[in-house]
């Protein structure tokens, strides 16, 4: 039984930018349940490359090192939106920890890199796609048919990505100074993912900002189901 209140229109891509801990990757997963569309997080893809380079011990200042390793490691490689899966077995929850998330930044900066994750990811979403990362609406998908840029406060930024990872227990964070730890480093990854030089994150033209440091989970999916509905992307099911 198809119980979803929403139609998107065929092959509908919304594309959903902002910085660590804004809430894109909750946000997508309540659009992708309520309008049936796959929701892929490009976040993972430079996870997956960070975690396989630095096991291979690659250097990671050395852009060509980790090219090699990243087109070995796609061609093992299978992206669904239940994650990343890596010879067969799905190692997503290896790659949502702090330290390859600063791994990623890392790699993330590397344009060639960048160049050669493109391709896929625009294939994935080919065929209607909600997806998640930094450069969605200026360089994967500048055609996609709503794009929105999500924000929220630095320390409200922190308190979240705090919760989730002492709530997955990946790593020991139950005081005040390791969410002050998890706040500085959030505003180091900001920094080196909005002032790369290539493909940075920025908002693109055409997106729509919400702030949704004084918002919740619904609130943020509610108004973006009512752009989506005013602007005839999706209809309700009666
Ligand atoms: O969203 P995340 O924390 O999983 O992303 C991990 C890193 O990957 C982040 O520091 C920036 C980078 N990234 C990127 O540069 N472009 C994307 N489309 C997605 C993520």
């Amino acid at each position: 039984v198809n119980t979803r209140d929403w139609r998107p229109v065929k092959n509908l891509q919304i594309a959903i930018d902002g910085p660590s801990g804004s809430g894109k990757g909750t946000i997508a997963s309540m659009l992708g349940q309520e309008l049936g569309l796959p929701v892929l997080d490009t976040g993972l893809l430079y996870r997956f490359i960070g975690w396989v380079a630095s096991q291979q011990a690659c250097d990671l200042n050395d852009e060509l090192a980790v090219l090699t390793v990243s087109d070995e490691a796609i061609k093992h490689m299978q992206w669904h939106a239940d994650g990343i899966y890596y010879q067969q077995q799905n190692c997503t929850s290896q790659l949502r920890t702090e330290t390859v998330g600063a791994l990623a930044s890392q790699v993330a900066s590397m344009p060639k890199v960048r160049k050669a994750l493109l391709k896929i990811q625009q294939s994935l979403a080919d065929q209607g796609a909600i997806m998640d990362g930094r450069d969605i609406g200026t360089v994967i998908l500048p055609k996609a048919q709503a794009k929105f840029f999500l924000t929220a406060s630095l320390r409200e930024r922190a308190r979240r990505r705090w919760r989730q990872l002492s709530h997955h227990a990946k790593c020991d964070m139950h005081d005040k100074d390791s969410m002050a730890e998890v706040e500085i480093e959030l505003q180091k990854r900001d920094k080196r993912d909005a002032n790369r030089e290539y493909a940075p994150l920025q908002c693109a033209k055409d997106a729509m900002k919400i702030d949704s440091t004084i918002m919740d989970v619904d609130q943020v999916t509610d108004r973006i189901l009512a752009v989506l509905e005013r602007r005839n992307l999706i209809t309700q099911v009666s």
